[in-house]
């Protein structure tokens, strides 16, 4: 039996858990939400006032290139270098559950 469940587990483990989503949503609560909003669209006061916000839902870009934007910001957005990458990847993977598609 036990090595039923062990190949089911292998077989199965997606490569990011809901549980990474999940720490990756409270983080973005954290840190994102101000500027780009629960939905991602960047409708929230703050977001209306910059003039280059972006929709994250129509983003085209790769997840690395979400990775080294949110660690390396793309100015007015500012560096969240001070997180772990571990970290990063669980944004990555929370704001990919915005995006329609993922192009990689
Ligand atoms: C102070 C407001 C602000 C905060 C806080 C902020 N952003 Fe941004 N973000 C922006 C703006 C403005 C842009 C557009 C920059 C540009 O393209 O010139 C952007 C761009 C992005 C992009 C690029 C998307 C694309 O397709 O161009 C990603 C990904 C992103 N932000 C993720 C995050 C994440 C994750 C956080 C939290 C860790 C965060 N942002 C926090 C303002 C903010």
């Amino acid at each position: 039996m036990k090595i039923f469940l062990f190949l089911f587990a292998t077989l199965f483990t997606p490569l990011f858990s809901a549980e990474d989503i999940a720490k990756g949503k409270a983080l973005y609560e954290k840190y994102c939400l101000s500027c780009h909003g629960a939905d991602g669209k960047g409708k929230t006061a703050i977001g209306k006032a910059m003039p280059t916000m972006v929709d994250l839902t129509k983003s085209t870009m790769t997840d690395q290139q979400f990775f080294d934007i949110t660690k390396n910001g793309k100015p007015p957005m500012p560096a969240y270098n001070q997180l772990k990458d571990e970290e990063i990847w669980e944004l990555v993977h929370y704001t990919r559950t915005f995006t329609p598609k993922n192009p990689e």
